[in-house]
């Protein structure tokens, strides 16, 4: 599909039409980047968190589960750094009173400059064809030496500002760049300000006195509290992992992009802990078993990329996100992260309570460090859904949408569909039915014509349509239509469970 912003659009009204995602609160006009998923979308959510469950947990000896409140000790976030630094910095245009995150500015511009390069580094291969040298050109075409000059001037700026919270500096850098407010195209700007992105709220009566607890914004320092309860209880040994899934909130300001920027979410988070000085190697490890984890969704390794960063959070030594290409383009997906023994070694010191593990092998305790590999299950969501819709002209010139789901991933696995709903073919269907809901997730459908219905499991992105015809009664078999192809096979009813089960093994 086009790689913009109208294409997302057609897939945000498709999720709304078939029941993926709808806005949280509708009848009441919506609540902004807020979501709530419908039959066939929580389907596909648990499909795709089972799958990282499964991945994560069951297939590593060394990874272990937890199930952490939501709610916290607010000396937590205190001690994370969360209540000091988890800030945006972020500025308002006067005229149209849109408020953008001052950096994403920057890096908007960043990427136009980058752009133009990319366009000189074309328009020169087709010059020279084979003989292209790409990294010679991007060393000495005095044009893009330039613009590459300019791009590192403008991130050495834009980061020294956000270390050492120069907000003025940032907002002096908008000015001289003329950036302009996509909204009314002026230049009039207010100063750039911090804005915590944690939702707060009160805990305890009024009687009792209240206490202000915070919505975690990750999940991750549930892991980090219960580090020593997991280790000892678990009898794990260095190096190994805690696992979680859960729902994160962020007050986020900009949040116009569907379920890939929201302001409650779900993180897929793992933290493993390693013996210091070892963070890097495994650091390592976790950017390449990710990105294998990615690829086998069944998605093309095209649409992925790694990006490191150069700015860095206040936990980390070093980081990466794996980005994928959304219909907004690319974008985060998910970050690795060596937190080194940041958040450990934080709640030791605010807790007073020892996190120290002790080696046998090397006979001395120490404080963990940590290598965190962190998902956010939305955007995991939207990245399947984005790339598996279809919009397909038919060579009998009629047109169908089609999900291309990983079959393993598709919210039904099949449909069974008596051709017509008299003659006793819907309860063969049924029958059918009761064969394969015990391992699939079937649907039954015997509403409208069987054109109608191959449509709506199309739109649904169900791998198989099984029908039941009149020849059923007689020999026992039925047609199976494969999705994608549209072909249509007629076999045994013995067979049906076989055939599933082959094809969603193929697909992992
Ligand atoms: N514990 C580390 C952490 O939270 P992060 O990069 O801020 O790191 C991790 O978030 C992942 O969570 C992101 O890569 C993204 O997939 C997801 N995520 C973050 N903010 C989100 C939001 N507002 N809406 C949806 N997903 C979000």
């Amino acid at each position: 599909m086009a790689n913009n912003e109208e294409s997302l659009k057609k897939i945000i009204s498709h999720a709304k039409e078939y029941g993926f995602v709808f806005q949280s609160s509708e009848i009441y006009d919506g609540l902004s980047a807020v979501y709530d998923y419908g039959s066939f979308g929580v389907e596909l959510k648990k499909n795709i968190a089972n799958h990282w469950w499964k991945s994560m947990v069951h297939f590593h000896e060394n990874i272990v589960g937890l199930d952490s409140a939501i709610f916290m000790h607010p000396t937590v976030w205190k001690a994370s750094g969360h209540v000091d630094a988890f800030n945006d910095p972020m500025i308002d245009n006067k005229d149209s009173k849109k408020r953008y995150r001052a950096d994403v500015l920057v890096e908007d511009h960043i990427v136009k400059i980058e752009e133009k390069i990319e366009k000189e580094v074309d328009k020169a291969s087709k010059r020279f064809g084979d003989s292209f040298d790409r990294i010679m050109f991007l060393e000495t075409n005095p044009r893009v030496v330039e613009y590459r000059k300019k791009v590192e001037e403008i991130k050495s700026r834009l980061y020294k500002g956000l270390e050492n919270n120069k907000l003025a500096d940032i907002k002096t850098l908008i000015e001289e760049l003329e950036i302009v407010c996509p909204v009314s195209g002026s230049r009039n700007w207010t100063e750039v300000r911090q804005f915590n992105l944690m939702f707060s709220t009160q805990i305890g009566s009024l009687s009792e006195g209240t206490n202000t607890i915070y919505l975690r914004p990750e999940t991750a320092q549930g892991i980090f509290v219960n580090f020593l309860n997991v280790q000892k209880s678990a009898r794990m040994k260095i190096p190994f992992g805690i696992a979680q899934i859960g729902k994160a909130f962020r007050n986020e300001i900009i949040a116009r992009q569907f379920v890939f920027r929201m302001r409650e979410f779900e993180q897929m988070e793992m933290q493993f802990f390693v013996r210091p000085g070892t963070e890097m190697e495994w650091y390592n490890f976790w950017k390449q078993e990710r990105m294998k984890w990615h690829l086998s969704l069944g998605l093309p390794a095209e649409k992925y990329r790694f990006h490191d960063h150069e700015k860095l959070a206040h936990y980390a030594n070093a980081a990466a996100d794996i980005e994928f290409e959304f219909p907004i383009g690319f974008k985060e997906l998910e970050g690795i992260h060596s937190r080194t023994d940041f958040d450990l070694g934080a709640h030791q010191q605010y807790s007073g309570k020892k996190l120290q593990y002790f080696d046998p092998e090397l006979n001395e305790s120490y404080v963990p460090y940590v290598v965190e590999t962190s998902i956010g299950l939305d955007r995991t969501f939207l990245a399947v859904l984005s790339y598996a819709y279809d919009e397909q002209k038919l060579a009998d010139g009629s047109e169908r949408v089609v999900l291309h789901l990983p079959p393993f991933l598709a919210p039904y696995k099949a449909a069974v569909l008596p051709l017509v709903a008299k003659d006793g073919l819907p309860d063969k269907a049924r029958e059918i039915m009761d064969l394969l809901k015990v391992e699939f997730l079937c649907q039954y459908e015997e509403k409208d014509s069987i054109g109608r219905r191959y449509r709506r499991q199309d739109a649904i992105g169900t791998p198989y349509c099984i029908t039941v015809d009149h020849q059923t009664l007689e020999d026992n078999t039925v047609t199976i239509r494969e999705r994608d192809s549209m072909l249509q096979e007629r076999v045994d009813i013995a067979t049906l469970h076989d055939i599933i089960a082959r094809k969603l093994r193929n697909n992992k």
